[in-house]
């Protein structure tokens, strides 16, 4: 499923973020940016050790929650990884919507500053996060759509959701924000695609 956002593109697949040919994909990472499990632990495997060394090197500090760092994407078929740390939801009551909303900026932020036209998100903060699937769609639909409205650079946003459940949730929430103009939806073509067919730019010289 996808909607158009002006002449940008917000896409919903369900997949595997490794596996995404785009120019930047989004780590669901700690604030030590220590590596984990879930997300980060596949994206960590798969990009291989170049990219603790470079957390490590260039974010000693870590990351605050809410916030984004870019590092390069070793073995990915992509430019650059944003490490974006979401919140622990904690019932709802200590600012959860508003650091998801931050931390999905975040990104956005870094994938201008990068030059990004295409950029792969994960459900930030729904794992071990324990973050409410259908709060974290809305926070975190409502945030790319707006953004996208008013891109120049950035043309595509893609979801990937791992699982149906996850994809249900992000696929009624997309659809609520586009009632206004349901012309924007087709079902189906993306939905299992996990590689995209724009032409890969090639990757900056060191
Ligand atoms: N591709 C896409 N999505 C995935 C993948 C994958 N390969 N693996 C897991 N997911 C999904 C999960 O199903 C969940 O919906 O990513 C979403 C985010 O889950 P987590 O990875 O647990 O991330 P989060 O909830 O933000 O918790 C972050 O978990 O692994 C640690 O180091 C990480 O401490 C940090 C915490």
């Amino acid at each position: 499923m996808f909607r158009q956002v002006g002449r940008n593109r917000i896409e919903l697949v369900q997949g595997d973020i490794t596996r995404q040919q785009v120019d930047a994909i989004v780590n669901a990472a700690n604030s030590a940016l220590a590596g984990g499990g879930g997300v980060d632990g596949a994206i960590h495997q798969a990009a291989g050790p170049s990219i603790l060394e470079e957390t490590r090197r260039r974010y000693p500090e870590g990351c605050p929650t809410g916030s984004a760092v870019a590092t390069r994407a070793g073995r990915l078929s992509a430019k650059y990884l944003f490490h974006a740390v979401g919140p622990i939801w904690r019932g709802g009551t200590s600012g959860e919507d508003e650091l998801l909303r931050s931390t999905i900026s975040a990104c956005l932020d870094l994938a201008e500053a990068y030059s990004c036209e295409s950029v792969a998100f994960p459900a930030i903060s729904t794992g071990a996060y324990r973050y409410p699937l259908d709060l974290a769609a809305q926070a975190t639909l409502e945030t790319i759509s707006a953004r996208l409205a008013a891109s120049e650079n950035l043309k595509l946003v893609r979801m990937v959701l791992f699982g149906e459940g996850a994809y249900g949730q992000f696929s009624r929430v997309l659809e609520s924000l586009a009632l206004t103009d349901v012309s924007n939806f087709r079902e189906g073509g993306a939905v299992g695609s996990d590689v995209d067919s724009t032409p890969k730019r090639p990757l900056p010289s060191e």
